[in-house]
């Protein structure tokens, strides 16, 4: 938790920032694994953690903007929870410890939020919360996120996007967790490994050090499928091991890297080739970014890279801006190069991702492959962002584009086959965008070049 004061401000800001009505921010409550009682781990609401600091289950925050007034909503613990969870701050305490004087019983939520005003609430993801506001608006569960403030919204990402020097600090501590988890995975990469077991040494780093890691582990020799999360595979020298994890720090705020190792440590020519391109991508992204450039550019030059790379090594072929007006790099990278990372590994998703990373200047390109990328925005000096561009050969959408014979002119398809089992490489760091340019969130680099990540390997 930071200083009182800091959430204190926050909430001065985000009332100037709205007219008038009532904003109610709804914090998480345990989400049960198979019954109540048996939950995962709690997860605080990301907005509500920003803006109240507590980090415990069933709190509402309500903001009275024409009544100049907040308040804290839950219910004190009982003596059966004091028992068997021990002894535990009273919600006046809990309250004044981030600054809030007035605290009521959750049961009178319903009357204050009573009358015609405008209720300010954004998105919800959570059934339960749903519920409870279909509940209280009485509105059908489908209405309620279809009626969510795009002015309170719009006021949560403005601050959220924009890190402060203390946030930065949680996102470098969440890096420095990250950093040791790629260290461990990358030593790991031997012939007859498990996935599994990697993975879950990785994940119970994570653990160690903070919450939870800051996203389901993709671990997988089956780099190809872009979000793989089957860890069934025993690694075999002679492939590649795609490795995209991060942790969240004490402070919920999270890291997202990734690296491709090749298992046993030594590259091919030809899986050192498409290193070499992504890597290119990587370094060039990095160095473009700066205040002022949209990251919709970023990401098509990145797009750039990899076709001049492609066509350097005889599977892409024609001219470059035909290439890319006509989409063809997206049939190796379906991706975005990157989205806003912060409190949540893709920061505010949940409030919308267009609203995060789109504005009335740059509008989402809706072709394949440059529509996945999920900030596209100008860049504003405080924003955080992941860089990670990829190269990944999938059989099924290469047969797919070649039997409707899409992008024809810019692919060598007849040569793709010998790519079917080659997987996918993906390198990833997180930055931040500082006045003049970008810097590492976490000052530490991760092994990226063929030979830092060889010799890491090896280095055991
Ligand atoms: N690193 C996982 C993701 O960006 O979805």
């Amino acid at each position: 938790m930071f200083e009182k004061k800091i959430y204190i401000q926050r909430r001065e800001q985000l009332k100037k920032s709205l007219q008038s009505g009532v904003v109610l921010l709804l914090g998480n409550g345990e989400a049960p694994v198979n019954y109540a009682g048996n939950d995962y781990s709690f997860r605080q609401d990301s907005s509500f953690i920003y803006y109240v600091g507590l980090n415990t289950p069933d709190l509402v925050y309500v903001l009275d903007i024409d009544g100049d007034k907040e308040y804290l909503l839950g219910d004190e613990y009982s003596i059966d929870d004091i028992i068997w969870m021990g002894n535990l701050p009273s919600l006046k305490d809990r309250a004044a410890e981030v600054g809030i004087e007035t605290t009521l019983p959750s049961a009178q939520l319903p009357t204050l939020i009573s009358g015609t005003r405008k209720i300010h609430y954004t998105k919800q993801y959570r059934y339960r919360n749903l519920l409870l506001l279909s509940e209280l608006l009485n509105k059908q569960p489908k209405k309620v996120n279809n009626d969510f403030s795009v002015e309170l919204t719009r006021a949560i990402i403005a601050m959220r996007l924009i890190k402060s020097p203390e946030e930065l600090k949680e996102l470098e501590e969440a890096g420095r967790i990250g950093y040791a988890m790629h260290i461990i995975a990358m030593k790991m990469c031997q012939p007859g490994v498990s996935e599994q077991e990697i993975a879950g040494i990785i994940e119970g780093l994570a653990i160690s050090q903070g919450p939870r890691v800051s996203f389901p582990t993709i671990l997988s020799q089956n780099g190809q499928t872009l979000h793989n999360h089957d860890h069934s595979g025993i690694l075999e020298s002679g492939r590649l091991m795609l490795c995209d994890a991060g942790a969240e720090n004490q402070n919920l705020y999270a890291s997202d890297f990734t690296r491709t190792t090749a298992v046993g440590g030594r590259y091919s020519q030809k899986q050192k080739d498409i290193h070499n391109i992504v890597l290119k991508a990587l370094n060039d992204s990095i160095a473009m970014a700066k205040p002022g450039i949209t990251y919709q550019s970023v990401h098509r030059n990145a797009y750039k890279i990899l076709f001049e790379g492609l066509r350097d090594l005889g599977l892409m072929k024609g001219d470059t801006e035909e290439a890319l007006n006509a989409g063809a790099p997206a049939l190796f990278m379906p991706h975005g190069l990157g989205h806003a990372l912060g409190l949540d590994v893709h920061d505010m998703e949940n409030l919308g991702e267009t609203l995060v990373g789109y504005d009335d200047e740059t509008q989402r390109d809706t072709r394949f492959g440059y529509g996945s990328l999920r900030f596209g925005k100008r860049l504003e000096p405080g924003q955080v962002l992941t860089v990670e561009p990829g190269i990944y050969f999938i059989p099924q959408l290469i047969k797919k584009w070649k039997a409707e014979k899409i992008n024809t002119n810019f692919i060598r398809f007849d040569l793709l086959e010998d790519y079917y089992s080659f997987g996918g490489i993906r390198l990833e760091d997180d930055i931040v965008i500082t006045p003049t340019g970008c810097r590492p969130v976490y000052e530490k680099r991760l092994p990226v070049t063929v030979e830092e990540i060889e010799q890491t390997v090896s280095d055991r």
